[in-house]
């Protein structure tokens, strides 16, 4: 089990030079608030902040694994209903750590599996026209239970499994992950008897990988939750120094707020060089966005925070944005996911001796040439002066990236105190629920539909 690393020698100023790198004494003014901010943050552990604790809650461990071992075999499909938080960890888990042919493999098992995070009527009547609800078992996620979305999607797979197996039966067919007491979803549970597991006090939606939002789903379908929640423990240890440069959650958020408050670089690109763990990427960027984008500050100042996240893949992208990257504005910095050992060895064959353009690829390996083009783009923006780090995984494996989850969570929480934010709210997310409940006609929201009805524009202006 090999550690993930952070190399951020191409971020500072002996390589990129002072204007865009961080220099020494910039880390050691940093060295006194990142101390601060990691005690303030860990002394919440206990309290609001449970989430640091996932990885270490054994016996919730348990139950999703008795579970998923009581539903192996009995199903071909798995889907998740949830958006944001409640899905995209299930999908980059996933993504990560089952073969991207998962869904298209003969059955053993291990059902597909569907994050259906949209409400797109294509994409929902599309499930609808090629999978049988009977053979399906719904993971309905939602930490608030009112989120309209899933609630929709809710409703119309429970209608269509009651069509097709009668109410006893359509019990068996759905499980619920949502708040330990509140919220309605919680009294549908009570009211049909629902399999149910909870999101704990003090996990928000994206900081609930770790919680039964991400392991209930990737169980099911086979993950290894327990190696992941290992790689998270192993990383919640090493994230406990109060040296800066001792430990990997403090330094990236040390860059990360350097880059922004001080280099001028808002867009925080970051850049896989590893088609499975390119929707990590999209978790990430979730978390970052989510996180750190806010109006007020804590004291209740207009600031107008958040570093803007940018997704982008090796080698794809080299032939798409990288001309940007190497030539635009100079208001980025760059995160490579880089993967020392992939798991399959594929050589090319040689042929055409006599055509050098050609020949010189033959008996060399896929993985020479996907780590020539990662090691020269990152050459490549270095000597640009655009600053970047890599996260080195040795392999993708369950512990690798419980590793990297749990330092991008810990990671954030501390920006947020470099921020001089509040990282865990969300109003941003709130104002577009409530908007779309009041569209909607929910009961008790008709003073803001009327507020938004007299804002919209008089006259449409089209071409
Ligand atoms: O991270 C968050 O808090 C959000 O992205 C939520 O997860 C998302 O809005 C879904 O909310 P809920 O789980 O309450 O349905």
């Amino acid at each position: 089990m090999g550690r993930l690393e952070l190399d951020y020698t191409n971020a500072l100023s002996e390589v990129v030079g002072a204007q865009h790198g961080v220099t020494p004494q910039e880390l050691d003014a940093l060295a006194g608030p990142s101390r601060e901010a990691l005690r303030a943050i860990q002394a919440r552990r206990k309290v609001d902040l449970r989430w640091m604790d996932l990885p270490h809650e054994t016996a919730m461990h348990e139950r999703v694994l008795e579970y998923a071992g009581r539903m192996a075999g009995r199903f071909e499909n798995v889907v998740v209903l949830g958006i944001g938080g409640s899905a995209l960890g299930t999908i980059a888990l996933h993504s990560a750590l089952n073969s991207p042919y998962h869904n298209f493999e003969a059955r053993g098992p291990m059902p597909r599996l569907f994050v259906l995070d949209n409400i797109d009527p294509d994409l929902v009547g599309e499930f609808l026209d090629q999978f049988d609800p009977a053979q399906t078992l719904f993971n309905v996620i939602s930490k608030s239970g009112t989120t309209a979305e899933t609630m929709a999607q809710f409703l119309l797979f429970r209608e269509r499994l009651i069509e097709r197996l009668g109410h006893a039966a359509h019990v068996e067919h759905i499980c619920v992950t949502t708040d330990e007491r509140k919220g309605v979803l919680r009294e549908i549970v009570k009211r049909e008897g629902y399999e149910s597991f909870p999101v704990p006090d003090g996990v928000g939606g994206r900081f609930s990988v770790l919680s039964p939002v991400g392991l209930v789903p990737l169980a099911l379908v086979g993950i290894d939750i327990k190696g992941v929640l290992k790689g998270a423990a192993d990383m919640d240890e090493r994230c406990r120094p109060e040296d800066l440069r001792a430990n990997p959650a403090l330094l990236h958020a040390a860059l990360q707020w350097t880059m922004q408050s001080k280099k001028h670089k808002p867009m925080a690109v970051t850049m896989s060089y590893s088609q499975r763990l390119a929707l990590v990427g999209d978790w990430y960027a979730q978390l970052l966005a989510e996180s750190l984008g806010k109006r007020k500050s804590r004291d209740g100042r207009d600031v107008f925070a958040g570093p803007t996240p940018v997704r982008a893949l090796g080698v794809t992208d080299q032939h798409s944005q990288m001309q940007l990257y190497m030539e635009g504005p100079f208001d980025k910095w760059f995160t490579f996911l880089s993967v020392e050992q992939p798991d399959h060895a594929v050589t090319i064959p040689s042929a055409y001796a006599d055509l050098e353009a050609v020949s010189y690829l033959g008996g060399r390996t896929f993985t020479e040439l996907f780590h020539a083009e990662r090691d020269g783009a990152r050459v490549a923006l270095t000597e640009a002066g655009r600053p970047n780090v890599t996260f080195r995984f040795p392999g993708v494996s369950p512990h690798s990236v419980g590793q990297f989850l749990q330092l991008l969570e810990l990671s954030v929480a501390v920006m947020g105190e470099h921020y001089g934010i509040d990282a865990f709210d969300q109003p941003g997310v709130e104002a577009g629920k409530i908007a779309a409940y009041a569209l909607m006609g929910r009961p008790g929201f008709e003073a803001r539909r009327a507020q938004i009805e007299s804002a919209s524009p008089k006259r449409q202006h089209l071409v």
